[in-house]
């Protein structure tokens, strides 16, 4: 097939994962016969640095005329003074709102090898299998804010239409997996919360009649993610408690370097990024976790362009790499290989995958 991907590097770790993931595009477009258009863009901080604004309008309209679109990371000390008029997280906030994508999709599965390294006890993860679906483009992150005299507000507003269509998405993943749906919210404090409850269970029970949803505070939910995180499956959220929990149950898989996200929703075939930031301390030491950027391409091969054979491919050539022992020092520590060495790892078990694929 032909597509059109923008690559949008960023900021601190941002280029070196998102040339590990050019590569790979670049690999599956050889092996399996596609022909993939790779441009790259200018986004946050580097973006500030070029144009004065973290979205510049090329990669605005470059990134709607897209097929789909992969991301690094923004972000960085440089541009952090609290009284900065413009940030590097504004060009992606931007990016996400324009695009349309409203649902944030990131798989947390604690690889085998992983689960001896993980922090939590290895009882604990076992069957831990969790898809997270966050709402992106509404609530506080994008609701009017300000300073006063006397200090300053975040409105955090939700429409019915907002929660409904979210829970849309979150039911159709449901429904090939598990079927059951634990919503997350604060309806014992929050009027946001007690509109999400209602709304939820109202639409699962009109057009997912299917699926089942149970409802759980985000102060609870904080703490059975480490309790017992293998009890729960689809996890439907609320924009900023998505962006905590996500974070939060990175520890699962033992490092955050390792977690994807799919930004989905829109017109077109979505956003992909490492759930990670944009790591200023190791940034061009050599020590960027390059696989939550590549898994990320799994998910743009899958969702975005509907290409499963070959996300299963990236996938299956991540997994390989960790069962053998091969990654970053975040997750093996002193046996840690550098992100182009990972990176190459990957490449090798694609290429060999596709000479069995043609032998066979
Ligand atoms: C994420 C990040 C972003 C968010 C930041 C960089 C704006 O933390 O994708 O989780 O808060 O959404
Ligand atoms: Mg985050």
């Amino acid at each position: 097939m032909d597509a059109v991907i923008v690559i949008l590097p960023g900021d601190g770790i941002g280029p070196e994962v998102a040339a590990a993931g050019r590569q790979v595009l670049e690999s599956v477009a050889e092996q399996f016969g596609h022909c993939f258009t790779l441009t790259e863009h200018a986004i946050g901080g580097a973006a500030i640095d070029a144009f004065g604004d973290p979205l510049p309008s090329g990669t605005e309209a470059a990134c709607r005329a897209a097929d789909a679109v992969l991301l690094g990371a923004v972000g960085g000390p440089k541009w952090s003074d609290p009284n900065a008029k413009v940030r590097p997280e504004q060009g992606l906030l931007r990016l996400r709102a324009a695009l349309g994508v409203f649902a944030n999709l990131r798989p947390v599965k604690p690889h085998p090898q992983m689960i001896e390294a993980a922090p939590l006890k290895a009882d604990r993860l076992v069957g831990v299998d969790l898809m997270f679906v966050r709402e992106l483009t509404g609530g506080s992150y994008f609701g009017r804010k300000g300073r006063d005299d006397e200090g300053a507000f975040d409105e955090c507003r939700y429409s019915q239409h907002e929660i409904e269509r979210v829970t849309d998405v979150a039911a159709r993943i449901a429904r090939q997996r598990s079927g059951k749906i634990t919503q997350v919210d604060k309806a014992n404090v929050l009027e946001t919360s007690r509109l999400w409850r209602g709304t939820v269970a109202q639409r699962v029970a009109d057009r997912h009649a299917d699926i089942t949803v149970e409802h759980q505070l985000v102060d609870s939910m904080a703490m059975h993610l480490l309790t017992q995180p293998s009890r729960f499956d689809v996890i439907l959220t609320e924009n900023l408690f998505g962006d905590i929990l996500t974070d939060e149950a990175a520890v699962l898989a033992g490092s955050i370097g390792l977690l994807p996200s799919a930004s989905v929703g829109g017109e077109r075939g979505g956003l992909y990024e490492p759930i990670h930031g944009s790591a200023p301390d190791i940034a061009g030491s050599g020590k960027a976790n390059p696989y939550g950027t590549i898994a990320s391409v799994a998910m743009l091969l899958r969702h975005g362009l509907g290409l499963s054979e070959e996300a299963d491919a990236v996938e299956w050539a991540i997994d390989q790499c960790l069962s053998a022992g091969v990654g970053t020092p975040d997750v093996f520590g002193s046996k840690g290989v550098s992100t182009t060495q990972a990176t190459a790892a990957v490449l090798a078990v694609l290429a060999g995958s596709a000479r069995q694929r043609a032998a066979a």
